[in-house]
């Protein structure tokens, strides 16, 4: 019998539905292809479920998501909500708690570059000939942004403000299981960013990814100080196979690597909770300007779901399958308006097409 997995579908808002309906199409691609099965129930969230069930995250999505072994997730948000109190609104009110509750520490955020798009970067040809993939693996529930004493002390001009910056040795080894078990399913390649020259929590930091370093003898693991890191990643990203950060510098590194690709609209992205239960979402918004047209680009929910057969559900094989035929049709020519460059051999495509040439081409 096929093996089968649960999956809570959470559309959303604006383009969400829109995308989310060619990731599904491709799903039942996979099914027929592999022998799984991917039991699929529907939630509104976001403003889909303020309309329709009077709060951003209702009680029932939860228990869908409850239910499921991972959820894939479109995007929420739009104008119609922006007046609402800030907790009420679709992204406060649906994507926060969701990570509370589902304690999904560990974020990940490929930074792709496909071969046939390295006119959309703003690096040089010669720098990213060939594409590149970068992994950053950032801790989501700890250090600076989190950890007390935090706040603004005192009166007049003897204010003083405070953050601090601490993490205990298992927030650190679990999220460097994360970027080592991720690595194992990449170019087993894995570089720790910190500030160990001055921070203590960097120097805890850097042992203890040492010592789990020695568990995963088949990956290399190097050490590079933020600073330094920021500026290797635009001189050289494809040194990079997967960069395990703390929480700050994994927020700014990873938007940088996003940048390089040129195409923030392509971009996938999971947050992991211990096990193997994730959530698995685009990295852009609802986009509202282009929703309902049929134009917007369905390539980073595909390659979520992607995301989310190689990481909650250990389908590997399948996984390098999308990778690949997403590649495939961009070598193709096809383009959604986003990434046309308006170049010899591009087809210009709806948001459909583009979901029947990946599907064609798996
Ligand atoms: P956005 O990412 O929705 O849009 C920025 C630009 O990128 C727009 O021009 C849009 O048309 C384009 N774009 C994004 N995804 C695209 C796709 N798949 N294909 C083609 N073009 C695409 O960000 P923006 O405009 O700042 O926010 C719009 C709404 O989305 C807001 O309500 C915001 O709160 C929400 N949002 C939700 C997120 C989420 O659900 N995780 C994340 C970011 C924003
Ligand atoms: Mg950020």
């Amino acid at each position: 019998m096929a093996k089968a997995f649960k999956v809570a579908v959470l559309p959303g808002d604006g383009i969400g539905p829109e995308v989310m309906a060619e990731a599904l199409r491709v799903l039942d691609a996979v099914e027929t292809k592999y022998d799984v099965k991917f039991e699929r129930t529907h939630a509104n969230v976001g403003g889909a479920g303020i309309d329709n069930e009077g709060k951003a995250l209702p009680e029932t999505t939860i228990n869908i998501c409850k239910a499921a072994d991972a959820i894939l997730f479109g995007s929420v948000g739009g104008p119609k909500w922006e007046t609402l109190p800030p907790d009420e609104q679709p992204e406060r009110g649906a994507l926060l708690p969701l990570r509370k509750i589902f304690g999904l520490y560990a974020n990940l955020r490929p930074a792709i570059i496909f071969p046939s798009l390295t006119g959309a970067s703003s690096l040089k040809e010669e720098v990213i000939a060939g594409g590149f993939n970068v992994l950053v693996v950032r801790e989501l529930t700890g250090g600076i942004y989190f950890s007390q004493p935090k706040g603004i002390e005192g009166q007049g001009r003897d204010r003083i403000g405070i953050d601090t910056m601490k993490y205990s040795v298992p927030e650190i080894e679990r999220i460097t299981h994360v970027a080592f078990q991720a690595a194992r399913k990449r170019s087993k390649k894995v570089c720790s960013i910190d500030k160990a020259n001055v921070l203590s929590s960097s120097v805890l930091w850097r042992e203890v990814v040492t010592g789990i370093g020695k568990e995963y003898p088949d990956v290399e693991l190097t050490h590079m100080y933020v600073d330094n890191g920021a500026m290797q990643l635009v001189r050289w990203p494809k040194q990079f196979d997967v960069l395990l950060c703390e929480n700050m510098f994994g927020d700014i590194l990873s938007d940088e690597a996003a940048m390089l690709t040129g195409s923030l609209g392509m971009l996938p992205s999971a947050s992991l909770a211990e096990g193997t239960f994730g959530m698995y979402e685009p990295s852009g918004g609802s986009a509202p300007d282009i929703a309902g047209q049929g134009i917007a680009n369905p390539i980073a929910q595909i390659l979520s779901a992607g995301m989310m057969l190689r990481y909650s559900f250990g389908l590997v094989e399948a996984a390098d399958a999308i990778d690949k035929a997403v590649a495939k049709v961009l070598d193709q020519g096809y383009r959604t308006r986003d990434i046309y460059q308006k170049k010899d051999g591009e087809k210009l495509v709806n948001t459909s097409e583009m979901g029947k040439a990946i599907i064609a081409a798996l």
